[in-house]
């Protein structure tokens, strides 16, 4: 029979606090809040905190919660940098070989994005160097999807969202929603993209620099694919020459997700985008896994 503790000691700690769940109505959030009592008094326990730690460990969290606004989750950024928004999507994308890989979802992602015609140009007046970005989406068996979706968002040439910069960016600009074609064929202009660093004016910036981290992330563009009847994919594309791909601040790199950004003067694609002269151009075709097979892994 457990032992009923009825007064705190160090000793007994996580099994006091514990006990007080038994009662819990929710058996999920029990089990939740057991395990994260019990890691929390276990790191507590090696740590050996001073009472000042402490204080600063509470002044972190606070600070970190008051950054948080319409615009701004510094609580997912920090999420993010300890590996942990990776590590749940990991979790939950256990699947079968032969999908696009899935990777970080971040903070600059807009509901809503400007739905436009095949081939526009996602970059208006803006820096940057011209990149043609195309590919087909298919399914695990190498049949086109048409009528696919491809919500792409990316930073600009200085690395910074257009919600980062609202009033000086036009809204919307490097953003878009494109829709695959019968032949699953998809194709936009917008700029290379470059390595940016990750908001580091907060408290997750002072972390980083506490522990000698950068906080940059390798050059990419955001995806989201979607079609009806496949498992949706949120994953991005790097550059594969990017000098952060093994140090990227949030951990999204995947082997697979690695793209060959190439300068062309290709002319029927040139003519295509009203190009001229060299340009950049990345091919990266997106495969869905059908609902069925992914709700069956999971
Ligand atoms: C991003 O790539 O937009 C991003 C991802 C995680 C944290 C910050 C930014
Ligand atoms: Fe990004």
């Amino acid at each position: 029979m457990a032992i009923e503790h009825r007064y705190f000691s160090e000793d007994a700690s996580i099994d006091i606090v514990t006990g007080r769940h038994r009662h819990a109505p929710d058996a999920r959030m029990k089990q939740v809040m057991d395990v994260v009592v019990r890691k929390l008094h276990e790191a507590v326990k090696e740590i050996e905190p001073t009472q000042e730690e402490w204080m600063r460990a509470i002044a972190f969290l606070t600070r970190t919660g008051q950054m948080c606004d319409a615009s701004r989750q510094e609580y997912i950024l920090l999420s993010d940098v300890l590996g942990v928004s990776m590590l749940v999507d990991a979790i939950n994308h256990r699947h079968p070989a032969g999908a696009t890989a899935s990777t970080v979802l971040g903070p600059f992602h807009v509901v809503g994005a400007p739905e436009r015609p095949m081939g526009a140009n996602i970059s208006v007046g803006q820096g940057g160097e011209p990149l043609v970005v195309s590919g087909t989406v298919r399914d695990t068996a190498g049949r086109p999807v048409g009528g696919a979706t491809l919500d792409v968002w990316m930073a600009n040439h200085e690395g910074l969202y257009d919600v980062q910069q609202q009033g000086v960016r036009p809204e919307g600009n490097l953003r878009g929603l494109f829709r695959t074609g019968a032949d699953g064929r998809y194709e936009f202009r917008t700029i290379k993209p470059m390595s940016y660093p990750i908001p580091a004016d907060g408290t997750v910036g002072r972390l980083l620099e506490g522990l000698a981290r950068h906080p940059f992330r390798p050059a990419h563009i955001h995806f989201i694919v979607q079609a009806a009847g496949y498992a949706g994919v949120v994953t991005h594309i790097f550059d594969q020459t990017d000098p952060y791909l093994a140090s990227d601040a949030v951990f999204g790199v995947k082997e697979s997700l690695l793209a060959n950004f190439e300068r062309t003067h290709d002319p029927e694609v040139a003519r295509r985008h009203g190009l001229d002269g060299e340009f950049w151009r990345v091919r990266q075709d997106f495969t869905l896994m059908a609902e069925s097979t992914a709700a069956a892994a999971a």
